[in-house]
C-alpha cells in the first residue's frame, strides 16, 4: 500500500494547474490533503477534485507547512522565489518550469526514461521541456536497443504552451478571422488564426530559439549522453493542446527494420502506435487531446540511408509534455 501524501498545486487555477488535478485522480495518486495555491487574484475560487469543492488560496511563504509534495506551473520566477520556502517546510518541489532544470544536482526526469535519476533530488525534481519529451518518448524505446547519434526535429507546437491566455488567443482570433472581424494579438507576436509562426521564446545568439535550445540540452541531460546530435525547428501550429513533431534518427549502425520498431514502440509503456499506410491513418493532435500517450506513426526509412528512420509522434502538451509526467515522477517518491 502507498503512504498517502499531502500534496500542493502551485499555479492550480493554470492551464497546466487545472490538469495536475485531473491528473492526480485518473492516476489514483494517494493523497491525504490537496492544498489548491495560485495568485491573489484566484483566492477563494472553487476547483473539485473527486467530487469535492476546494478552495484556492493566494500562494504565500508559509503556504507549505505539512505539504509532502508541491507541484509547480506558475511560471520560472515563482519557482526561483519559492524553492527555498518549500524546502524549509521539508516538502519535495516537482517543477514544471524551465527554472532548474539545467541545474547540476537538479534531476530531470521522464519516469519511462531515466527514473533512477528521481531519488538523487535534493529537494527538486525538474520537469523536462514538453517538447522534448514527446520527442524522447519516440527516440528511447529504439535508443536502447539500436543507438542513436543525431536527431533532425521539427515540431508543430500547440497554443497551450504558452498556458491559457495563448489557447484564448487561438479561439478569440479564429472567431474574429470567420467573422472578418479585424483581430490584434495580446499574447502572441502573430494573429494566429490559420496561421503558425517560430516558436515565440526568445532567439539566441545561435540562431535558435529558446524551446529549440531547450530540446538540445536537455536531450544530452535526460540521457547523460552529451554527444548526441540534436537539430531542431520548432514552430507554433494553431492546435489547441498537443504537440506533434517529425522525428528523423540517424542511428550509430543499421537501423532497425519498421517491424521491430512498431514491436520495440508497442511494448513500451506510454507509447501507442497509430500507423495505417492502407487507410493513411495517422497520430493527430485532436485524437491525442485529454489522453496519456504519445502516439508514433509514419514509421519508415530514409529513402537514401540505411541509418536513418523518421517517424511522426504526438503527444498532449498538458499532460505527457507537462502534468501527467509531473504526476508520474511524484509517483517514484511514494
Ligand atoms: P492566477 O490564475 O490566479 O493568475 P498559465 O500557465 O495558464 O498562464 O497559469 C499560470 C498559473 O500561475 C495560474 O494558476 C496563476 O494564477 C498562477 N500565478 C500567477 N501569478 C501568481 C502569483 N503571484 N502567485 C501564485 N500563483 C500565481
Amino acid at each position: 500500500m502507498k503512504r498517502e501524501v499531502n500534496v500542493a498545486v502551485a499555479g492550480a487555477t493554470g492551464a497546466v494547474g487545472v490538469e495536475f488535478l485531473s491528473v492526480l485522480e485518473r492516476l489514483e495518486f494517494p493523497v491525504k490533503n490537496l492544498k489548491l495555491l495560485a495568485s491573489a487574484r484566484s483566492a477563494g475560487k472553487k476547483m473539485k477534485f473527486k467530487g469535492t469543492e476546494l478552495l484556492v488560496e493566494e500562494m504565500k511563504p508559509d503556504s507549505f507547512k505539512g505539504i509532502d509534495i508541491a507541484l509547480f506551473s506558475a511560471g520560472s520566477a515563482l519557482s526561483k522565489e519559492y524553492e527555498t520556502h518549500v524546502h524549509q517546510a521539508g516538502a519535495v518541489m516537482i517543477d514544471n518550469s524551465s527554472a532548474f532544470r539545467m541545474r547540476e544536482g537538479t534531476p530531470l526526469v521522464i519516469p519511462e526514461i531515466n527514473p533512477q535519476d528521481a531519488l538523487l533530488h535534493k529537494g527538486t525534481i525538474a520537469n523536462p521541456n514538453c517538447s522534448t519529451i514527446i520527442m524522447l518518448m519516440a527516440v528511447f524505446p529504439l535508443h536502447q536497443k539500436y543507438p542513436v547519434k543525431r536527431i533532425v526535429v521539427s515540431t508543430y507546437q500547440a497554443a497551450s504552451g504558452g498556458g491559457y491566455a495563448a489557447m484564448q488567443e487561438l479561439t478569440e482570433s479564429t472567431k474574429a478571422y470567420l467573422q472578418e472581424i479585424p483581430f490584434t494579438p495580446k499574447v502572441l507576436p502573430v494573429d494566429y488564426a490559420f496561421n503558425l509562426f517560430s516558436h515565440n521564446s526568445a532567439m539566441q545568439a545561435s540562431g535558435y530559439n529558446q524551446e529549440e535550445e531547450k530540446m538540445i540540452h536537455e536531450t544530452h541531460k535526460i540521457l547523460r549522453m552529451q554527444q548526441m546530435e540534436v537539430t531542431p525547428t520548432c514552430i507554433r501550429v494553431p492546435v489547441l493542446r498537443a504537440h506533434a513533431e517529425s522525428i528523423s534518427m540517424e542511428f550509430e549502425g543499421e537501423a532497425p527494420s519498421v517491424e521491430e520498431a512498431r514491436a520495440l514502440y508497442e511494448a513500451f509503456p506510454g507509447v501507442a502506435v497509430i500507423d495505417d499506410r492502407d487507410t493513411n491513418r495517422f497520430p493527430t493532435p485532436r485524437e491525442a487531446s485529454e489522453t496519456f500517450d504519445t502516439y508514433v506513426g509514419r514509421i519508415r526509412h530514409d529513402p537514401f540511408r540505411k541509418n536513418v528512420l523518421n517517424v511522426f509522434a504526438v503527444g498532449d502538451q498538458l499532460l505527457k509534455g507537462a502534468a501527467l509526467n509531473a504526476v508520474q515522477i511524484a509517483e517514484l517518491l511514494v
